[in-house]
């Protein structure tokens, strides 16, 4: 898939002024690049997803996706004391760059890294629930797998984010822009369809440049 790397000067100056990057950052976003992968969110959107963890006042979430940790970070370094951040990376390498780099950050004890298939780790994990919430970012197909859990094993009150929601125009673009296949625009469209429900989340796709959807889980259910 495509990821734009060009930022306006806008952006720019959010980063600046907002959200500085410090070393484990910094070290985050090189060993991706190094990987040639894109960083999954940007500076910004790092400083977006504490402030609504923050504004949620949770304890335990999710990530599917750590990449290299760039979000882990900015998710863990969220948490109150006694928080934990659980994050699920599939590709081995990008998994033991994720605990070099988080296990010498000043979050390390607050992330418990998991390697495997996110559906089969998210099993697993099931019997710890409820938790208060989960950030989506990892391969875009599944994205209506992944919820499907969530709806199960996130608390009544929790919080369900997803990045690259707007699938870099494929869910709203016919057919689907180069690079996007028909499965994971149906996906992403079922994703969001599912979390636009206001009987059921109270929610938000925020425009940011890849798109973030955001919902509260109004229902009890599990
Ligand atoms: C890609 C995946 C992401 O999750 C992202 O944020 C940006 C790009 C990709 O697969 O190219
Ligand atoms: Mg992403």
């Amino acid at each position: 898939m495509r990821h734009s790397e060009k930022i306006s000067p806008a952006i720019a100056y959010i980063r600046e002024t907002f959200a500085p990057e410090d070393v484990s950052l910094k070290a985050a976003a090189q060993a991706a690049q190094a990987l040639s992968m894109p960083i999954h969110i940007g500076a910004e959107e790092g400083k977006l997803l504490q402030l609504l963890i923050r504004l949620h006042g949770g304890k335990r979430y999710i990530e599917l996706g750590t990449l290299t940790g760039y979000s882990a970070l900015w998710i863990a370094r969220a948490l109150p004391e006694g928080g934990e951040l659980i994050t699920i990376e599939r590709n081995p390498q990008q998994y033991a760059e994720a605990q070099r780099i988080i296990g010498v950050s000043d979050v390390a004890h607050k992330v418990r890294l998991l390697q495997g298939d996110g559906l089969a780790v998210l099993e697993k994990l099931a019997s710890e629930g409820p938790f208060d919430g989960i950030f989506i970012d990892a391969d875009k197909l599944n994205y209506a797998n992944y919820l499907d859990w969530a709806e199960r094993n996130v608390r009544q009150g929790g919080l369900i984010l997803g990045d690259n929601t707007l699938l870099w125009g494929g869910v709203y673009l016919d057919p689907a822009p180069e690079g996007v296949s028909r499965a994971a625009q149906q996906s992403m469209q079922a994703f969001n369809a599912t979390l636009a429900d206001s009987a059921r989340y109270h929610s938000i796709l925020i425009p940011t440049q890849e798109g973030l959807t955001a919902a509260i889980k109004l229902f009890k259910g599990d």
